[in-house]
């Protein structure tokens, strides 16, 4: 609720809760009740926090824009939301802020510099307020192969800033910034959260100030003088996206996911089954073998075979041909053609491993154009970054993919990026990259991309205008997978979210987990196969198809439905996704801990029709988790049939789960109470 009366910069007075029609006197007196006393020891008049708050405006928290005075020019509506335009000394700033059908408020700054003098832009962002109730906050961070730690703390005077100066998201990125009434969980609580859809350095943070006012924000972390301005120039920051909820993180998720879900670049078709041959083969790849894997791929229902990093000219290991996007003819002397044919004669689609962005100095490119290589010295995974923002050096990597696409049918490309960018040049190597996946796209319009970068490392909004697919991770650890995608999917629905099954032991940690552990955390995602499945048992390659087969039939639900986390404290973990007419849901139950208890607890499964019955069953996903002794649950082998309202409130007592196991369960409602 934006109060846009008279000629001062509006202010948003209320961001929550529907508080129901109102009438144009209630609105005024609700406006009106919003202007703040004054304080002791303060400036005369209250102090507003603006559309935009800055200094000028006697705000002393960390302003949206420095060194600005800003008044309004004009409020305009537009489409589902408002324009708001603001006038400085040299300076024009556009608001854009329009609301989603899903609550998710889309907010972006347009600033042109008026002045005949450039100046540099130092930071702009977008805040907004938050109310006295939010006490708590949670953002997150991480590492290569554990990336999407959650990490919680109160409020307090002062900013809690959170910088990605990675020049991509980076693997600790606070991806969603959340604020909430204090103890706020998965299924409770009032919930603001801030997301920046844009994939280089950003700032988002929580700033509550000793005069009583708490704000959220968010925008592009931009380096000095990144951003100079002639005359006339217009920056245009990325959208940031903000949602609230009184229904805990479940409630943001289904906000996040219903916006994910109305992109046009969202993917249509049901998610294939997809193989990916990096932890199979790593860089020893010819025709012998991954012919091989592609059989036996298809004989276990892969529907999608990736040919992962090693197939250009003279990438034999990391250090080298990053920029020569040709066939190597050593290890492919008849070029991709072959193995493409045999993976699409099996029935399956064709995707490919590219890393545009970046070049190794041993490189036919490199010591073709030197100047292209970004003067970033320090040397990460034995490459740099090619200029993207060259318009030459762009056009050179776009015919040469496109050179690709146009000699073999390739369905999708998995669009690595493994390292930060450590230079004043994010900004515009960020646009150039979603220019360059826009021109392939637009060549191909059937075109999937997944963002993969060094595993989770670019997993933003931005991105996903055009990827169809994230690899959440380079861990396909089961048990770490666990916590990465359950607050991956905070914000990105599942169907979007990448999960293999890895071999045993896991090629990260060196652990092994049982393989229907690695099943039932894989099925909850965009289900896939990281292994060499020459070196699989025949045993093993049978409960892959059948896993494949249950994968399959769930994905439908999976991929639609609402995500729903249990918020019973401790182990076992409980993860579902409800269809949206409640029919029908499927749930896991994983066991991480050692349990405390001779058995395992009680656990709710939430967010499920309350008047309706639902039959409950153990879904076989190709192999049965392992358990303590003991007499299991009669429901397990025999099922049981329980209200929504049972199932939600008093729960289900699982079987004796070892640690690292989990057992996957659906539910079809039966016929309406
Ligand atoms: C990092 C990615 O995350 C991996 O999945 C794999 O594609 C390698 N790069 C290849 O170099």
């Amino acid at each position: 609720m934006l109060d846009a009366r008279g000629a001062v910069v509006p202010a948003v007075i209320h961001w929550g809760a529907d508080l129901g029609p109102l009438t144009d006197t209630q609105l005024d007196t609700l406006a009106d009740s919003r202007v703040r006393v004054v304080g002791p020891s303060a400036a005369d008049a209250p102090i507003r926090l603006g559309l935009v708050p800055l200094l000028s405006d006697g705000w002393t928290g960390l302003p949206a824009l420095e060194g600005a005075t800003l008044s309004l020019s004009e409020v305009e509506s537009v489409d589902t939301g408002v324009r708001v335009t603001l006038t400085g000394v040299g300076m024009t700033l556009v608001v854009e802020l329009l609301l989603d059908a899903h609550g998710v408020l889309h907010a972006r700054n347009r600033l042109t510099n008026t002045d005949a003098e450039p100046w540099a832009l130092a930071s702009l962002a977008t805040v907004l307020p938050l109310p006295p109730v939010a006490q708590e906050r949670l953002d997150f961070t991480g590492v290569w192969a554990a990336e999407r730690q959650p990490q919680r703390a109160s409020i307090q005077h002062g900013t809690a800033l959170r910088e990605s100066r990675h020049g991509r998201n980076g693997h600790d990125d606070a991806y969603l910034t959340v604020a909430g009434t204090p103890g706020f969980g998965f299924r409770h609580g009032e919930v603001w959260a801030m997301h920046l859809g844009w994939s280089g350095d950003k700032r988002t943070w929580i700033d509550r100030s000793a005069v009583g006012l708490t704000t959220i924000a968010a925008g592009e972390l931009l380096a000095p003088g990144e951003i100079r301005l002639a005359q006339g120039d217009e920056y245009v920051s990325p959208w940031v996206y903000a949602a609230w909820s009184d229904a805990g993180l479940d409630g943001l998720s289904s906000r996040f996911h219903g916006m994910f879900r109305s992109l046009p670049a969202h993917p249509s078709s049901s998610r294939p089954l997809t193989l990916n041959t990096w932890e199979a083969v790593y860089f020893e790849q010819d025709l012998a073998r991954l012919g091989a894997l592609a059989d036996l791929a298809a004989g276990v229902g892969v529907e999608r075979l990736v040919l992962d990093d090693g197939w250009m000219t003279g990438r034999t290991d990391d250090r080298r041909a990053l920029g020569d996007w040709t066939v190597d003819p050593a290890r492919w002397p008849d070029g991709l053609g072959p193995l493409i044919e045999r993976v699409r004669g099996a029935g399956m689609q064709f995707g490919l491993w590219v890393e545009p962005e970046m070049v190794s100095l041993d490189s036919a490119l490199a010591r073709e154009h030197p100047d292209w290589v970004l003067g970033d010295t320090r040397s990460w995974r034995h490459q740099f970054v090619l200029d993207l923002a060259n318009d030459a050096a762009r056009e050179h990597v776009r015919d040469a993919l496109l050179a690709l696409l146009d000699e073999y049918p390739i369905d999708y490309l998995k669009w690595d990026m493994n390292r930060d960018q450590l230079g004043g040049w994010v900004h515009d190597q960020v646009l150039a990259t979603y220019r360059l996946m826009d021109e392939l796209r637009a060549a191909h319009p059937d075109l999937e991309i997944e963002s993969c970068s060094s595993g989770g490392g670019r997993i933003d909004a931005g991105v996903l205008a055009r990827a169809q697919r994230v690899w959440p991770s380079d861990t396909n650890d089961a048990h770490d997978r666990q916590a990465i995608m359950r607050f991956t999917s905070l914000l990105v629905p599942l169907e979007y979210l990448g999960a293999h099954v890895g071999s045993a032991p896991a090629h990260t940690t060196g652990r092994s987990q049982s393989l229907s552990f690695r099943f039932a955390t894989a099925l909850f995602g965009h289900a896939g196969i990281e292994w060499d499945l020459a070196a699989a048992t025949p045993d093993e390659l049978a409960a892959l198809t059948v896993w494949a087969t249950a994968y399959k039939q769930l994905r439908g639900l999976l991929h639609s439905g609402d995500i729903v986390r249990g918020d019973d404290v401790g182990d076992p973990i409980v993860t579902g996704v409800v269809a949206a007419d409640r029919s029908e849901a499927v749930f896991v139950i994983a066991c991480l801990e050692t349990p405390r208890e001779s058995v395992r607890l009680t656990r709710r499964l939430p967010g499920l029709d309350p008047a309706v019955e639902y039959r409950v069953s153990v879904v076989d996903v190709g192999a049965t988790p392992a358990t303590y002794a003991g007499i299991p649950p009669a429901w397990v082998a025999e099922g049981i049939t329980l209200t929504g309202a049972v199932l939600g409130a008093v729960g289900l007592e699982p079987p004796l789960l070892q640690p690292d196991e989990a057992l996957v369960v659906r539910l079809v409602a039966l016929e309406r109470s």
